[in-house]
């Protein structure tokens, strides 16, 4: 592939991914461009060579670890709109650029007066990243919104849509996520929004905001969900990081009983199907690993769910302490620990 081949369709030859990702550790990517509309995304993938390279959608950035180079086709998703595309007595549909940042869309929503959305506010990354991975905070995730996935076939280069029903959707997990949809890139995300408002304040530290006064605006219940989420969760711009690190493990009832005999005072939700959640960040806590520092990789000090950088870390080193936390949480629990952020 000539320079100017290259040129012509934006795309850039041993790029640096660090600062497109909230990790912000050194990798590089063999091929990087970003594609700010289908007809460009389109454009990358028909050129015979480039289709042939292993590829990755990169959005935000913020839920990823690179722990080596990227030996392939990096693309930055950059489709950014927001369309209304319909209502009905009860709610609005609206369409969005997969390139859009998620919270963005979220403050735009609200500004137009749609409730729906509150809760996610403040969440890093990109509308894109939010289906795939199904976000979710305070008593809401994405996929209660979500209808509709709009996809290209990289393979195909065709349009393929999915129902919300058919995307899989679980606790961080869609099936966008899986084999089967290797080929399928998200280039925009169909969302539907109630226009009553309905107030999801359950979740404990929500609750205990509006334990006297219930809130009366979707923006009231941001405001408190950011002052939540910046008391607790470092701004990546300040330290670099990937949000939670580990998803809170699934465990059977029994299990969860068990555990509970020995420490009564471990976290744990009750879950349908006979399963409980548990707290990962308290079970980091109690073997000690909260506010652990090894070189500039770290275990956050007000939240021990949470892997940051404090500068030079690699990926290799942040790898190694999060490998150190799950083994320390299986040996004193038997709990294993799955990482949330894919890791390359
Ligand atoms: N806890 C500790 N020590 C810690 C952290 C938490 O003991 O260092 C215990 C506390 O008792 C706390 C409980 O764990 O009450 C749960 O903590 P928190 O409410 O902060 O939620 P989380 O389980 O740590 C999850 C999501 C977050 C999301 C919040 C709020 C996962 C993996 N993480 O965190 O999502 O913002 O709930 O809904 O599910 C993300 O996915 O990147 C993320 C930040």
């Amino acid at each position: 592939m000539t320079d100017t081949e290259l040129k012509a369709l934006g795309v850039v030859r041993n790029a640096d991914l660090k600062p497109l990702t909230t990790f912000a550790v050194p990798a590089k990517a063999k091929f990087y461009v970003e594609v700010k509309s289908l007809d460009a995304l389109r454009r990358v993938l028909s050129h015979p060579e480039l289709s042939r390279e292993p590829r990755l959608v990169l959005g935000g950035g913020s839920n990823i670890l690179f722990t080596k180079d990227f030996d392939g086709l990096v693309i930055g998703m950059r489709i950014d709109f927001l369309e209304e595309i319909g209502q009905t007595e009860h709610s609005r549909t609206i369409r969005v650029g997969a390139g859009r940042s998620w919270s963005q869309t979220v403050d735009e929503t609200l500004e137009r007066g749609w409730p729906g959305l509150e809760n996610l506010a403040l969440v890093p990354g990109t509308v894109g990243g939010a289906a795939v991975q199904n976000i979710g905070a305070y008593g809401l995730e994405a996929a209660e919104r979500i209808t509709k996935v709009e996809c290209l076939d990289a393979r195909t280069l065709e349009p393929c849509v999915l129902d919300v029903d058919e995307c899989d959707y679980g606790y961080r997990s869609s099936i966008f996520k899986s084999e089967q949809c290797a080929d399928l890139i998200v280039v925009s995300v169909v969302l539907e929004l109630p226009k009553v408002f309905e107030p999801r304040i359950a979740y404990k530290e929500l609750a205990a905001v509006f334990a006297d006064a219930k809130p009366q605006t979707p923006m009231e219940v941001a405001q408190a969900v950011k002052s939540i989420r910046r008391k607790k969760l470092p701004d990546p711009a300040e330290l670099p990081n990937a949000g939670s690190f580990f998803k809170n493990p699934v465990v059977t009832r029994i299990k969860q009983r068990h555990l509970l005999e020995d420490m009564p005072q471990l976290v744990s939700y009750p879950l349908a199907g006979g399963r409980a959640k548990l707290a990962a960040g308290w079970l980091i806590e109690a073997v000690g690993m909260k506010g652990k520092r090894a070189g500039d990789a770290a275990v956050y000090d007000r939240q021990a769910l949470v892997l940051v950088n404090y500068g030079n870390a690699t990926g290799e080193q942040i790898k190694a302490l999060a490998d150190e936390v799950a083994g320390k949480v299986r040996l004193r629990f038997g709990v294993k620990l799955e990482p949330e952020p894919v890791i390359i």
